[in-house]
């Protein structure tokens, strides 16, 4: 299985280069166009395709711009999206990253496509032919770097920097010719391993560990892209255990990869995971903010805040996260999450760029160095789990490249390497696809509240699952009302975005919709936008929702999808199905039980 490349021939050889892949990849794919290639090394990522007088293609570029060039021109003839004669294209963001949250020990954190594909038993252990799939996955996309371990670092994959080195460098090779290279998770308390009693980053000994440390991981792997780091959040070891802020602890790891040109990313979701619900002074979503916006202009230059793109955890509808917009001397990347953790673990069709140009509508791309996604691969054979979830890396990897590709064609790109099927079939499966986001979040938690999922596994709905436990995700649901006051006669979270922002959701009268219930807390009878009472629009989605899943499983049926596919889509619409049902019940009898309001439609709610 080779995903949108199905069509490409098997690669049955390890590629010294990029170059002689991209000869591969035209020659197999294209073998009627007569393709030259020039090497520009001063272009680096970037490529410039343009047509000779005499018919022929030339492709110039840096060593990996030649293969990015190379894959825009297979895109483009299996999609039959004609390129310009003359199209040049170089990458917004350098670094364009996967996250995977794989254990040592095989399993997958968050993740609903398999097993791990790098390691098992607590050892690195991969098939090499896959990885060759993988890289030629991430290249023909424009991804650049790949973190293969989780950040929570479990034992033993802190041996990533010790017994496992010789087979991370060997790994690191094979996915070279690619244009992608590794990065690790680290445990920042790993000195204590050797026999260092502290962490501290402060402490001579700790930063003498870790200079000798990155000499040694980078002698092995020499384009190693950097460390990633999760510390003192959910409680994984940091800083704070030594009263150091996270500026030195990122900072103290900055010193000890620069002399090889490593890159710390050091990521941000750090809170109070242990709060009590009956606190209401502690908001949850100011955390980030309030652990960092403080420190802004005091991180090295080779360190990149990750932050996840809203103030919560990957939920289905969120603002963007204040921190994005507030940090403007630091470097900052945007984090993703293409595992459908709270969108339907890979069993629910759930199409995320329509959510991810959102998410730009607001941060202007300069804010941002680079990207990252947490990853939706897995060893299943199709790697996503569903097939239909393949879209979401496919493009991810467009968006990191150039977050202005446009939505629908980036998805009917996708439909089109993957399908060969009829227009018209062409047409339902992208507009399902663009589509399935919206029908997602009716059935689900209503108008941005969030949260109202089964704890833990994070499948299924559980209104008050969460409500009573100390991670500090409540909606406050009682007879009359319901939301978080955000504004700043509530807790104040919304004074941490720029004016224009406060004044957009600041005020419920203008706020829209969909976000309503993230920064107010409202009575069931408040009035919306569109003249219909809140109560009413929460039942109307539902209802919707779950009848919009049953239109999109009848056009599913009709598509004539190849085995095993088809038998794999099959199976995960149904099980849709009675998700979306189950939402709906549940939510509306919740909120019908709570404020006694009936329908205004007179449709079956549950007393
Ligand atoms: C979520 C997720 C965890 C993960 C964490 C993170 O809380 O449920 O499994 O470790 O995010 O992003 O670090």
């Amino acid at each position: 299985m080779k995903a949108w490349l199905s069509r490409l021939q098997d690669l049955d050889f390890s590629p010294a280069s990029p170059e002689e892949l991209a000869k591969f990849e035209l020659g197999s794919a294209l073998p009627s166009l007569s393709v030259r290639l020039e090497a520009d090394p001063a272009m680096g990522e970037g490529y410039r395709i343009r047509r000779e007088p005499d018919g022929g293609t030339v492709i110039s570029g840096g060593s990996s711009g030649i293969l990015y060039g190379a894959y825009a021109l297979i895109r483009s003839s299996l999609s039959g999206v004609s390129l310009p004669e003359d199209y040049a294209s170089a990458p917004r963001y350098s670094l364009r990253m996967i996250d995977c949250w794989d254990n040592a020990d095989g399993s997958v954190e968050r993740g609903y496509s398999g097993r791990s594909l790098f390691f098992d038993g607590g050892r690195l252990r991969y098939d090499p032919s896959r990885m060759r799939e993988l890289g030629r996955l991430m290249a023909s996309v424009g991804l650049n770097v790949l973190c293969i371990n989780n950040v929570n670092v479990h034992f033993p994959a802190q041996l990533l920097l010790e017994d496992y080195l010789p087979e991370a460098a060997a790994l690191a090779d094979l996915f070279r010719p690619f244009g992608v290279r590794l990065m690790f998770s680290v445990d920042f308390s790993q000195p204590m391993r050797h026999g260092i009693p502290t962490a501290d980053p402060m402490d001579p000994a700790v930063q003498a560990w870790w200079k000798e440390t990155a000499a040694r991981v980078w002698k092995a792997i020499p384009d190693l892209a950097g460390f990633l780091v999760k510390a003192d959040s959910e409680g994984r070891p940091g800083p704070f255990t030594y009263g150091r802020n996270h500026a030195d602890g990122a900072n103290m790891l900055a010193d000890a990869v620069r002399p090889f040109g490593g890159i710390v990313i050091w990521r941000c979701f750090v809170y109070n995971c242990r709060q009590d619900w009956r606190d209401t002074k502690t908001d949850r979503p100011m955390a980030a903010w309030d652990n960092y916006a403080f420190l802004d202009g005091q991180f090295a230059e080779n360190v990149i805040l990750q932050i996840k793109h809203g103030p919560f955890d990957f939920q289905v509808r969120e603002p963007l996260s204040p921190l994005l917009l507030g940090m403007k001397h630091t470097n900052l990347a945007l984090e993703l999450q293409l595992a459908q953790e709270y969108t339907g673990h890979q069993i629910d069709i759930y199409t995320m760029i329509p959510m991810w140009h959102e998410l730009f509508d607001e941060l202007p791309t300069e804010n941002i160095m680079s990207v990252a996604a947490v990853s939706n691969l897995g060893n299943d054979a199709n790697y996503t789990g569903h097939p239909l979830a393949a879209v979401n890396f496919f493009t991810y990897g467009l968006l990191a490249w150039d977050p202005s590709v446009d939505a629908a064609s980036a998805v009917t790109s996708w439909v089109k390497m993957t399908y060969g099927f009829a227009p018209d079939q062409e047409q339902a499966l992208s507009s399902l696809l663009l589509s399935s986001r919206g029908i997602y979040e009716k059935y689900t938690a209503p108008l941005g509240i969030c949260w109202m999922v089964t704890p833990h596994d994070h499948y299924g709905p559980n209104p008050d699952g969460y409500e009573y436990d100390l991670w500090g995700t409540y909606h406050k649901a009682n007879r009359d009302a319901v939301g978080i006051d955000r504004t700043a006669a509530g807790t104040g979270y919304i004074l941490q975005y720029p004016e224009w922002m406060q004044r957009k959701y600041g005020d419920p009268a203008t706020c829209p919709d969909l976000y309503l219930l993230f920064f107010h807390r409202l009575p069931y009878t408040f009035r919306m936008q569109d003249g219909r009472t809140m109560i009413q629009r929460i039942y109307d989605d539902h209802f919707e929702g779950f009848a919009e899943t049953q239109a999109m499983a009848e056009t599913v049926r009709t598509l004539p999808f190849p085995s095993p596919d088809r038998e794999i889509i099959l199976e995960r619409m149904d099980r849709q199905l009675r998700n979306a049902k189950e939402w709906c019940d549940i939510i509306n009898t919740f909120f019908f039980r709570l404020s006694g309001i009936p329908d205004g439609h007179g449709r079956k709610i549950y007393d």
